[in-house]
């Protein structure tokens, strides 16, 4: 039987980007939009034309970049919207506008000050407008995801016979229960007389952590179209995240449905978004958090050795990353150990390996994480002599007016050395200090900084991760001062390059 195919409508742009702090601009949204492209998203959502200049010049300048995904433009049941909306779609190859309102008594009631019968003429008025202009129009019922189901069908009924292409169904507060939201799929499927006319979408709000399974619960019980955007980014506690559709998709044969995204590119999309929106990925996110292929406890790291699909439901090579890697913690067995001196070349008999493994634990429970350089001290070989790049002396000068500037010492191997650069702040000078002492090309993937506690006087913990030769390395730093910490990151991951 062939497989159903669900389209994947992306609204980093629009809903994603409503997040404060997040805004993007025409330039990097244009980036984005190109990144989505190639990751085969079917819509991209680029924007709600008439809420600023800014809006509309993305929609317009994102219309131009982009040539396979239809480009969608928000607007509300308002004639200048639907105006702004179509003239920023102009240069579109496809193009669809999204308009809508909410549908619930809550909204009809204190948002509108109106009745359901006004709200459905308004809304079947809306689509015939919009419909003298473009062919594919989609039509959200706000608030969906609390609206009485029989009113939410006869307005799906209404709306497509006005002639939209799309009905979304959103869960705007993120109320509804996988079980809820699916049977309200369902209902329109059963009850609209002409859904055989349009596409049902998903676009479920993750304020309790359930929007993942609302829309899987949305796709099984038909909606063929899930709104989605990368890592989760939206109002409040986010929307769908595209990735975990995307592998669950993969992941789930039996659910016979295909869609059109190229996974392999998932993370670099991921990080090139979390990056251009300042949003940091939490660790434990699902398929693209740093810890989504770490595995740390013993028996797991054993299992994993004695075969891969013990605790490993995807390839981390079908999300675009290397391998799985195991952490070395005070959790980890002697299986893991051995596996890593392995890596390291480090050949050792079972008794020595005892000895090891001993001493192993009295560092591990000191520190949080053993790294390569510790283990080679462990085993009493010499970590490979450019693999010890320690901080001597770290001297930065910044603030207003002035240039930043820093000056480092370090001792590589033995030998020390001395360098001097600026820098647009004083992390960027300190590691531009170290790129003249470290020659290698060097490029900065990812870069983090949490405090631990909230005052001014805490530890910031610093993640980074540096691109060397095809490979990414992960590092982390902690200390009071954030530049050092900065440092003590980006140096951690030099010290595990392969090659230096
Ligand atoms: O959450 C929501 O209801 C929306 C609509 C504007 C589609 O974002
Ligand atoms: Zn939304």
């Amino acid at each position: 039987m062939s497989a159903n195919r669900l389209y994947i409508f992306d609204t980093t742009l629009r809903d994603g980007e409503q997040v404060p702090g997040c805004q993007l601009n025409t330039v990097e949204k244009i980036q984005v939009a190109q990144a989505l492209e190639s990751l085969g998203v079917d819509v991209i959502e680029a924007g709600f034309p008439i809420s600023s200049p800014g809006d509309y010049a993305s929609v317009v300048e994102i219309s131009k970049a982009v040539k396979n995904p239809i480009v969608c433009a928000l607007s509300r049941c308002r004639q200048e919207d639907i105006d702004m909306a179509v003239e920023a779609l102009k240069y579109a190859k496809q193009k669809r506008i999204h308009t809508g309102i909410g549908t619930s008594d809550y909204h009809i009631k204190y948002k509108f000050n109106s009745t359901r019968d006004e709200i459905l003429e308004r809304a079947v008025s809306a689509v015939k407008y919009a419909k003298k202009f473009v062919e594919d129009v989609e039509f959200y019922c706000e608030d969906a995801g609390r609206t009485d189901n029989e009113f939410l069908a006869r307005v799906a009924e209404a709306v497509i016979k006005a002639g939209a292409t799309v009905v979304n169904v959103p869960d705007t507060t993120g109320y509804c229960l996988p079980y809820e939201y699916g049977e309200k799929i369902k209902y329109l499927v059963e009850h609209v007389s002409n859904i055989d006319k349009a596409i049902l979408s998903t676009h479920c709000h993750n304020d309790l952590g359930l929007a993942t399974a609302n829309t899987i619960a949305g796709i099984t019980n038909g909606a063929r179209q899930v709104e989605v955007a990368i890592n989760g980014v939206g109002e409040r506690a986010g929307n769908t995240s595209l990735e975990e559709v995307a592998m669950i998709m993969k992941c789930h044969k039996s659910l016979n449905i295909e869609t059109n995204i190229n996974t392999q590119k998932i993370y670099a999309v991921s990080r090139m978004v979390s990056n251009l929106m300042n949003m940091p990925v939490q660790p434990n996110k699902a398929i693209v958090g740093r810890n989504a292929f770490a595995h740390s406890s013993g028996i797991h790291q054993d299992g994993m050795l004695k075969n891969m699909q013990t605790y490993e439901i995807m390839n981390p090579q079908d999300v675009g990353l290397d391998e799985a890697y195991f952490v070395l913690t005070a959790r980890s067995g002697r299986a893991a150990l051995k596996h890593r001196l392995k890596e390291l070349e480090v050949e050792v008999n079972e008794e020595r390996l005892e000895q090891i493994y001993e001493a192993f634990l009295k560092l591990a429970d000191q520190k949080k994480e053993v790294s390569d350089g510790d283990l080679l001290l462990l085993v009493g070989m010499k970590p490979d002599a450019m693999r010890r790049i320690k901080i001597d002396f770290l001297k930065v000068t910044s603030g207003v007016g002035v240039q930043p500037e820093a000056s480092l010492g370090l001792t590589v191997a033995d030998e020390k050395f001395e360098a001097k650069a600026e820098g647009n702040g004083p992390v960027d000078a300190a590691i531009n200090a170290l790129k003249k002492i470290i020659k290698k090309k060097m490029i900065l993937r990812e870069f983090t900084i949490q405090s631990i506690n909230k005052g001014s006087n805490d530890v910031g913990k610093v993640h980074m991760q540096v691109e060397c030769d095809g490979a990414v390395y992960y590092g982390m730093g902690a200390n009071t001062d954030i530049v050092v910490a900065s440092l003590e990151a980006y140096i951690d991951a030099v010290n595990k390059f392969k090659n230096l």
